[in-house]
């Protein structure tokens, strides 16, 4: 610091401060900064009151105009399902097969569906519906439940193999590795693969058509091309719910599988459960 010139008159105030002579002025705020600076505190004030603000342990001030952004969300849902009501009763009333001649109703049950399939379904199904190893591609004409709009209903309404509804769809495939001689599993599965022309031991798999015959037909058919009443699938047709190789066939045969699938009637309304199949089953598989 250097030593500060006198100051003569007329000279603007200054803190006194000095650097290399350079000094600092003590002018007052600008007025209108200032006026600014204050209107903004008031505003603060008078936007605590109103508004929630001032956050508390579980919420915060909730401010005297009692806005809240979650409130108008609510309401919004609620004029979106009022606004919506009439075409969900009607989708609701309407017989299942009537629903795909009312285009507009169609139009909104696949929209409405298609919201319920990526909020509920995605995540077991895949997010276009082609399903994953366990939880079937529902794109392809292949249905082991059958792909009628009525079978689809019933399937998503009731699910399978769950403890949440009686009417569930049921069937059991038993453990073959309790039933059966592992050199009859081996035969089998070889027999199976041949069924899909995959490369396979053909004495192996001729033994295991005899096996097939007398332990699986009941369930898959004569012909292995499956049986929509049990929901056993085509085992003809290379779309394998489990797996198609040695290996995911032996696992199957000697394990079996049991799917399970949530039942929707409980989770969802009438026209959810409808509009989701309308959805599924115009997905380019349905019968
Ligand atoms: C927790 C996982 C899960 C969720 C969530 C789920 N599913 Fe499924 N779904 C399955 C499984 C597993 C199967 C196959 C069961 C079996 O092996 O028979 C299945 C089967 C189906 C079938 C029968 C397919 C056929 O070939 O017959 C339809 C239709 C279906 N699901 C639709 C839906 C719809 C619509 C939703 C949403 C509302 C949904 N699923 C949600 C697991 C799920
Ligand atoms: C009581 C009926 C029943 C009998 C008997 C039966 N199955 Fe099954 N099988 C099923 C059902 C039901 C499924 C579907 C299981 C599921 O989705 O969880 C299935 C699934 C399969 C699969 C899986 C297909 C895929 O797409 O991944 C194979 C393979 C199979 N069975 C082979 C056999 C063989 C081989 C035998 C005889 C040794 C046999 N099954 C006997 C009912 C039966």
């Amino acid at each position: 610091m250097s030593k500060t010139p006198d100051k003569q008159p007329g000279d603007p105030n200054t803190t006194g401060h000095s650097w290399d002579g350079i000094e600092e002025f003590d002018n007052p705020m600008p007025r209108w900064w200032l006026w600014t600076f204050y209107a903004t505190i008031i505003w603060a004030v008078i936007y605590t009151i109103l508004y929630p603000a001032w956050p508390l342990v579980h919420s915060a001030t909730a401010g005297v105009l009692g806005w809240s952004s979650r409130e108008l969300v609510q309401q919004d849902m609620i004029a979106f399902e009022e606004a919506n009501a009439p075409l969900n009763a009607k989708l609701v009333e309407t017989s299942l097969d009537d629903v795909a001649k009312d285009a507009e109703l169609q139009q909104y049950a696949v929209n409405a569906g298609g919201a319920v399939f990526r909020t509920w379904c995605a995540q077991c199904h895949g997010s276009g519906a082609q399903g994953a190893p366990g939880f079937p591609n529902l794109l392809d004409d292949a249905w082991l439940w059958g792909g009628t709009l009525e079978d689809i209903e019933y399937t998503i309404a009731h699910g399978i193999r769950n403890e949440e509804s009686d009417d569930a769809r049921y069937s059991e495939m038993p453990a073959f590795g309790e039933i059966l001689e592992h050199d009859e599993i081996t035969q089998v599965v070889q027999y199976v693969m041949s069924l899909t022309n995959a490369q396979t031991d053909d004495a192996a798999a001729q033994a295991g058509k005899v096996v097939f015959e007398d332990n699986c037909s009941s369930c898959h058919g004569e012909d292995g091309k499956g049986d929509v009443t049990q929901g056993a699938p085509n085992l003809t047709d290379a779309i394998w719910l489990f797996g198609g190789s040695e290996e995911a066939l032996t696992e199957t045969v000697t394990n079996s599988r049991f799917g399970v699938m949530p039942a929707w009637e409980t989770r969802l309304t009438d026209a959810q459960v409808r509009a989701v199949s309308a959805y599924v089953h115009q997905l380019g598989g349905g019968q």
